[in-house]
């Protein structure tokens, strides 16, 4: 039963020492809740605390830094015995974190980076190679290129949230990977935030400046991808036809939608890093070593396959 693994910690008043009798206790801040991939990993993390008998404090930071600050604060207050966090952003934890230290609970990132002043402030990382899934994502461009017989793309590129990790990385893989073909040119990268409603604005701008000169579209996450296809639509063109569409993440509607054609590749990043992270906190709790980086395999969606292959992907 998933709810029973989820402690309450706003108002119910209860010490986590009280609470866990014998159990290992996690506490989780959780960036927010938004797109299918951060509701996927959630739910993935709730499920695997359930499988592996680890009571879970989870706290959503509704997409606010100071709210993941403060709840590492409430964690640390109320011992639990690992804390782990998917940092929206990489800097600015530097004092939360030698705060963990100092009250000797380890730290375990999970999704996402941080840049901190001082080694030592956190144990691990559990989480994709998002500098790979760049590279992925402009290896097929230049593949879509070649087999279009292309003489000149120009790409836009939305890109998720200012300063994460997942941002910084699938940018420099991207253009550390096309920018050696003279083919390609980045005609403007937008912040969309990873959000849908931000797709659509950044989509919706982004055509009434460049019209039909764009070739091709980099979306750094699928919710941003979904809100920018009907904006490419609403403007007469047919996304994955007259628009080169990348997306990353591989979420199910994304991967409908990579099926029906108006997408043409998607990268996958998995959010189902939860029984990695119950495993890790399992072994720091025990005093063992830990793997310092833990990536998950990923790979690629696309029309360069049968997409009627591509197994329900949970999220
Ligand atoms: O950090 C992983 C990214 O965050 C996913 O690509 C995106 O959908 C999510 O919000």
């Amino acid at each position: 039963m998933l709810a029973a693994a989820v402690f309450c910690l706003a108002g119910c008043g209860q010490k986590a020492e009280e609470a866990k009798d014998s159990k290992l206790v996690l506490g989780f801040s959780q960036i927010g809740t938004e797109s299918a991939w951060r509701i996927g990993n959630t739910k993935d993390i709730e499920e695997q605390a359930v499988n592996y008998d680890i009571g879970l404090m989870l706290e959503n930071a509704n997409q606010k830094q100071e709210n993941q600050i403060a709840a590492i604060r409430r964690f640390i207050a109320y011992k639990v015995d690992v804390i782990a966090f998917s940092p929206i952003v990489e800097e600015g934890w530097d004092n939360v974190l030698k705060e963990a230290k100092a009250a000797g609970i380890p730290v375990i990132l999970v999704d996402r980076e941080l840049y901190t002043t001082q080694q030592g402030l956190t144990t691990c990382l559990i989480g994709a190679d998002f500098y790979k899934e760049g590279v992925m994502a402009g290896e097929y461009l230049i593949r879509k290129a070649d087999s279009l017989g292309l003489e000149h793309v120009n790409i836009v590129e939305i890109t998720g949230t200012q300063n994460s990790t997942p941002m910084m990385q699938r940018q420099a893989g991207f253009f550390d990977t096309v920018s050696n073909d003279p083919r390609i040119e980045i005609l403007e990268s937008i912040d969309g935030d990873f959000l849908k409603s931000r797709g659509a604005e950044c989509m919706r701008y982004l055509l009434d400046t460049y019209g039909d000169s764009i070739d091709a579209v980099f979306s750094h996450n699928d919710e941003m991808t979904l809100g920018a296809l009907p904006e490419i639509e609403k403007a007469g063109f047919m996304p994955g036809q007259d628009i080169i569409i990348i997306s990353i993440d591989g979420g199910q509607e994304a991967i409908d939608v990579l099926k029906e054609g108006k997408i043409n590749c998607v990268v996958e990043c998995t959010p189902k890093l939860g029984k990695a992270l119950m495993e890790t906190a399992l072994k720091l709790h025990a005093g063992e070593e830990v793997e310092p980086v833990i990536h998950p395999v990923e790979e690629v969606f696309s029309d360069e396959q049968d997409t009627s292959l591509i197994e329900p992907r949970g999220y």
